[in-house]
Order: C-alpha cells, then structure tokens, then sequence
C-alpha cells in the first residue's frame, strides 16, 4: 500500500531488537474468550487476530497467556506453561505474518485478580490480602514459589520465541501479579520483595533479568506497566518514572504505559467516553523522558491526529490502539489511505466488549461491529437471484440490516417514517459525552450511500403499502415506544417522556422530577443538570439500576452528585399534581416540589405490523427493539444477521 497518510510519524516504520516494524499502530492485548476451554487457540482466534493483522496494524499484542495454570484469570485463557502449547499456538503467527504483521504474545499472571475455579485453587499473591473486586482470600507466595514463577515467565518466553512469536509482552500492569508486587496497597510483604520501594520493584526486575537471560539479547522483550494505580495507598507516576529505567536496564526492549488496576474509580485502563482522548498520554511522555528504549502510548485513542500529534511531540513512540481494533479492523489501512470518513468509530461504550466478558461472562465482541469475533465463519456469498428486500425502521437494527442485506446482493429500500434517520440514536446521542454515538449512524448512512441503498424519509409503512407493494421479504425494525405506568397525574401537560426532552422536542426550565433511574434516566438527568437545571431521579427499585461499576456509570453518578442532582431510591411514586411529586419510601408519604415531570420507564416493542405480515404471508423477521426492547448491541447485531441470511 502507498504511503499517501498524512499521518507521516504514524506510518514511519521502528525496528525493536530483531523485529522490524511497519508502522507504529500497535494492537494492544484484548482478552476475548475465544481461546478453547483447555486454553488452546482456537480457529475463531486465529481468524479474529489475523482480520486485525490484514487491516494494516505494524504489531498486533496476543491476549493474556497464562504462564501457569494457577495464573489464569478466567476459566479460558490461553495458556503457555507447558511444551505442549507451542504447537497449536505457532498457528498465531503463522497466520498474523501471512498477513505482513507481527505478532507478540502477552505472558501474564493474574495473581489476586482470579477466582479458585480459574486458578484451580486458591489464588495466590504477593500478600494474603484478597483482591477488591473477587474478595476471594489467596495466599502469600513463599520465597521459593516466587523463583519458579520468575522461571515459568522466562520459560513461557522461550516456548513463544519457539513457536515464532516476534516478541513477547510481560504484562506488569492492571493490577496482576507484577504490578501487584510493584503496589505499596497490595504487597506488605517484610522480606526482600516488600517494605520499602526497591524491595516492591525486585520480582518485576527479576522476571525481565530471567526473560532476557532466557531469550537472548535480540528478542524483543515488551513490558506492560500502570503507570498510575489511581488508588488510594497506590504507587504513582513518580515511582514508576523512578523503576522504568530500571526495567531498561534488567533487559526490556520497550514499555507500554497503561494506567489503572481492577479497583480504579471510573476504571481507567478501559476509559469510557466520559475520559477524554489521549488522556494518560503525558504519563507515557514522562516515562519516555527517563528511557532510551521506544515507549508505547495508550488510552482511548482512536483519532489518528491525536496519534500523529502524540508521536511527533515525543509523548511515545507507538500507539496502542485498544478497542477501536474491534470497532473496524481496518482502520489503519484508512487512514493510511486517508479514508477517515469510512472509519466505523469506536464510542468507548464498553458494552460489547469488557463489559460483556466481566459483567456477562460471554466472549468479547463489539456493540457497533456484528462481525467482531465471527471472522471464521467467511463472509456471506452473494445471493445468485437478489430479493426486493423492505427494511422498516433507519434506527440501528435497520440501518445495519440494510447494510448486511445490501452486501449479500439483495434490492433493498428502508423506509422510515422520520425525516432523519438513526432511530433512538437520535436521542442516545444528546446526553454529554455521547455526541459520537451519532457517528456511527453517520458511518452507516454513508455505507449505504456508497452502496446505492435508498432511505426513504418520511415515510410510515403501512399494511396497505406491504399489499400494495409486495415485496419478497421484509426486514421490521421498528423499534420501541416508551411507556409509562398508570399514576394520577401522569397525562398532565408539563409530563414528558425522556426522549422528547433530549430531543428538545420541550423546554425543561424549572426543577425536574425524573421517574426512574436506569440509563435512560441517569443520562437524562446528566443532560439537564449539565444545563444547570436542577434535577431529582426517582427510583421505584431499592439499589440504583445504573452501577458504579462500570466505567459510564461511575461517571454518571459522579456528576450528579457533583451537580447537585438527587437519587431517590425506594420511592413507590403515587401522584403527580401541578407542582410536585407524591411517593411512598420506607413505607411514609413525601411530597417534592417540582415545575416538570420526565417519564423514563422504560419501553415496549411496536409489534403492530408484524402481525400483518404473517396475514399477507410475506417473508419477514423482526430485529432489535421491535423483537424486545434492548440495547444497541442486540438492534446491531440482530439485524446484521437478518440481513446476512436473508
Ligand atoms: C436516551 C437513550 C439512551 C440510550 N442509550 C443506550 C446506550 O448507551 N447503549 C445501548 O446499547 N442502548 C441505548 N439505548 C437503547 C437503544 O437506543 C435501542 O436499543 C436501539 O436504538 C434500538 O434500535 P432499533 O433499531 O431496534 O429501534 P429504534 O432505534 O427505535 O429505531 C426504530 C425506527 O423505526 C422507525 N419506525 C417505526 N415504525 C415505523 C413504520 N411503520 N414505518 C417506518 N418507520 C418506522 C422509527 O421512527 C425509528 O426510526 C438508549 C435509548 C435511549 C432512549
Ligand atoms: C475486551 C478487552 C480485553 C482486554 N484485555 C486485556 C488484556 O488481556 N491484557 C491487557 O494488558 N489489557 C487488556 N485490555 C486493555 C487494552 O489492552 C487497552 O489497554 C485498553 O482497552 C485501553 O485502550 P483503548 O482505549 O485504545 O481501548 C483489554 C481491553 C478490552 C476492551
Ligand atoms: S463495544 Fe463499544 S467500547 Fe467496545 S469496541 Fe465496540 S464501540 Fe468500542
């Protein structure tokens, strides 16, 4: 490919020990869940990483690769801690280097951070302190065990170099074992690998000195570090600037600056939208600053002038990109060709990706790309007799239904009875920080343009139009409407349902009462007290539907307590009258004052012309929302694969 980027530093090539880059976009390790439940690469693995390497990335990171069994962090993670690996895991680079890429591979152990059926056992640790999250008690590693796990990582490294990986990548970041020994908060240990500072950094030292020792001085030994813990009782930038040249001069061939552990407010090493780009950039500089080896630079980049800017002002050498790999694996090819209006953006959302694995237990893929994780299945064949096919509804399901059904070679119109398209998008995208939702309904508007796929605004399909029409198949993807409950009051005038309101569709001036505190709700009460409206969410449920958990929803509940907004849990509301609102908590009558009222209660699915369709006996399938209210994901996803075997 031509080097016609205007992104000259991004797609300078780097040579790091005996591997020569082409570029410097780097794939970060992303766990996925696609390894065999004997942790052994599967096929699906093999094809996801080299769709990744096909898209143009210069070094594609593998995964955490347990370096023994009692390191593993979930039941399936790959493993290396025998002979036995090499083979099946010889297929990765076979595959990623028929692609012109490079590949390392990410030896990992995940100390505290597991659970007994994963590690096969109790965890263990550096300290017999449990981990925040799991609170699973593990057990403080003797001076003998931590020799043999300093061995199984410079061992793991040798069975990778065996198998053709390019490098390998220790992962001292995060919160796992390195970083875990690195930690005032989780190492205090009293012998020489805790107390004091240059105890805390002796295993990280040990594991690099051995690795080195093991693989020879050419192989690129990569190390991943948290720059920051962001935690109370934490290390902090200052200590890692003091150990990165350390970790140089014990044989690391380069440095990857992360950020975060598992119990990081608002969780940094997997940012959300809420976390503005390239914000851990200036550790990496400061890091860069103290070492004369090549330092990648990650989080929430995904625009390649941010990554452009980053390296020609010596922030970092490379650029991790994390999840926008998953968004669209052929990004860097784009903007090597400086297509960037056909990137399929990532919006940092994290449902279809983290959130799914840790919160969901299913393999990783992405809300925005249906075929992440389904690259071994081919792509569909052209149809050989292309149908009339109908879409009905431009929201997410239909849009990208079109999409898929376009590409197999049908005839397709949507129709959509809204001057836009987008759906629910519309309103998804007024919340703050959630403008670049949007984006992706711009990427597929753009899609179909490019494919001569007609949109039909303005048009509201009707059961005489399916008569009259006759198309061979359709595709309902109409939707949800929203519902409320049957409270007295609830039909009054200054009552309005959330989507108008973030549509502004009407004007919110005084004091609002917000009823019912899920996504839709919190984010609409974001939206109003961003505006500096005061704002109170009222939920029925006695714990906040939203969690802190998750990335988006600690922010949320950060700045509505910041803002001065209210949440009223276990409130049974009762009546709505002209200025307040009635409810029942903790079994007493309150009353609260307020000017308007917004419904955010949820929605139900717009069946109506389904059932029409199986009168007429019209092929059909019904996708997304108009199947059951959900998310975006299952609207995406859902209609993706009606389009692809219709
Ligand atoms: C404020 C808000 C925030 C949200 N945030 C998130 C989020 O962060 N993450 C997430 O995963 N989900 C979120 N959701 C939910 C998500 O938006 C929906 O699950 C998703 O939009 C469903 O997509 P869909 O295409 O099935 O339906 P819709 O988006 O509802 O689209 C249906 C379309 O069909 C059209 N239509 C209906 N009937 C007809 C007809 N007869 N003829 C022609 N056109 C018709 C409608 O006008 C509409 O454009 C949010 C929802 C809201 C309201
Ligand atoms: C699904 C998923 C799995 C991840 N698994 C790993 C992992 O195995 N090892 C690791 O070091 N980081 C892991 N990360 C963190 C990423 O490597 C990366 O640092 C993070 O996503 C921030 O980069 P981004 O903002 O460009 O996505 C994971 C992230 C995601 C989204
Ligand atoms: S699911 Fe969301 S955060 Fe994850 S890759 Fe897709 S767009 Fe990005």
């Amino acid at each position: 490919m031509n080097n016609t980027s205007g992104f000259p530093h991004l797609f300078s090539p780097l040579t790091i020990g005996s591997m020569q880059l082409k570029n410097r976009a780097v794939m970060p390790a992303m766990g996925t869940g696609y390894a065999n439940m004997d942790s052994t690469v599967s096929d699906r693995l093999i094809q996801y990483l080299a769709r990744r390497a096909q898209g143009g990335t210069g070094l594609i990171i593998t995964e955490v690769t347990a370096v023994n069994p009692r390191g593993k962090g979930f039941l399936n993670e790959l493993g290396i801690w025998n002979d036995d690996f090499i083979k099946t895991l010889s297929k990765i680079p076979d595959a990623i280097h028929w692609e012109g890429g490079k590949v390392a591979i990410q030896l990992h152990h995940a100390g505290r951070e597991t659970f007994p059926q994963a590690a096969g056992g109790m965890p263990e640790a550096p300290s017999a302190i449990p981990s925040v999250i799991f609170n699973q008690p593990c057990e403080m590693m003797s001076i003998e065990r931590i020799h043999e796990v300093i061995n199984d990582f410079a061992d793991a490294a040798v069975r990778a170099q065996t198998a053709g990986f390019d490098s390998i990548e220790l992962h001292g970041a995060h919160g796992y074992l390195l970083n875990q020994f690195l930690s005032p908060f989780s190492n205090q240990r009293e012998d020489e690998y805790g107390g004091s500072e240059e105890n805390r950094f002796r295993f990280v030292i040990e594991v690099i000195a051995a690795t080195r020792n093991a693989v020879g001085p050419e192989y690129p030994v990569i190390i991943r570090i948290t720059a920051d813990e962001l935690i109370k009782g934490g290390y902090t930038l200052e200590s890692m600037v003091r150990l990165a040249p350390r970790l140089e001069e014990a044989g690391a061939s380069a440095i990857h600056v992360s950020v975060g552990v598992y119990s990081s407010p608002g969780g940094p090493s997997i940012a959300s939208m809420d976390t503005p780009a390239g914000f851990n950039l200036f550790r990496a500089h400061a890091i860069r600053d103290v070492v004369n080896v090549p330092v990648i630079g990650v989080g929430r980049i995904a625009d390649p002038e941010i990554a452009e800017k980053a390296i020609s002002e010596k922030d970092a050498d490379l650029i991790s990109f994390g999840r926008q790999h998953l968004a669209d694996p052929d990004f860097i090819n784009k903007i090597q060709l400086n297509d960037l209006s056909n990137i399929r953006p990532c919006v940092a959302c994290n449902q279809g990706c983290i959130e799914r694995m840790s919160l969901e237990m299913k393999s990783a893929t992405c809300s925005f790309n249906p075929e992440c994780g389904q690259e071994f299945r081919g792509a569909p064949t052209k149809v050989k007799k292309p149908l009339n096919v109908w879409v009905v509804g431009a929201g997410p399901a239909g849009l990208s239904a079109a999409l898929a059904a376009s590409k197999r070679g049908h005839v397709v119109e949507i129709f959509e009875q809204e001057d836009v398209p987008g759906g629910q998008m519309r309103s998804v995208s007024k919340p703050p920080n959630k403008e670049v939702f949007w984006s992706w309904v711009e990427w597929a508007v753009r899609q179909l343009n490019q494919s001569g796929v007609l949109i039909r605004h303005k048009n509201k399909v009707t059961q005489e139009m399916f008569a009259q029409g006759k198309p061979d198949a359709v595709i309902m993807a109409t939707g949800a409407y929203p519902v409320t409950a049957p409270i007295p009051g609830i039909d009054s005038p200054h009552v309005s349902d959330a989507r108008e309101v973030l549509m502004g569709k009407v004007e919110i001036s005084g004091p609002a009462a917000i009823l019912g505190a899920g996504y839709v709700g919190m984010e609409t009460a974001d939206f109003l007290l961003d505006k500096g409206i005061k704002t109170a969410v009222l939920e029925m449920q006695p714990l906040p539907p939203v969690g802190n958990y998750t990335s988006h929803g600690y922010w949320l509940h950060k700045r509505l307590k910041k803002g001065g907004g209210k949440l009223i849990l276990g409130a049974k509301v009762t009546r709505i009258t002209q200025d307040a609102v009635q409810f029942i908590k903790e079994d007493e009558e309150q009353t609260l004052s307020f000017t308007s009222v917004i419904t955010a209660m949820g929605a139900q699915s717009d069946t109506q012309l389904s059932d029409v369709l199986g009168k007429l006996n019209i092929r059909h399938v019904i996708v997304g929302d108009a199947k059951s209210p959900r998310r975006i994901l299952e609207a995406i996803h859902e209609g993706h694969r009606a389009g692809s075997e219709i």
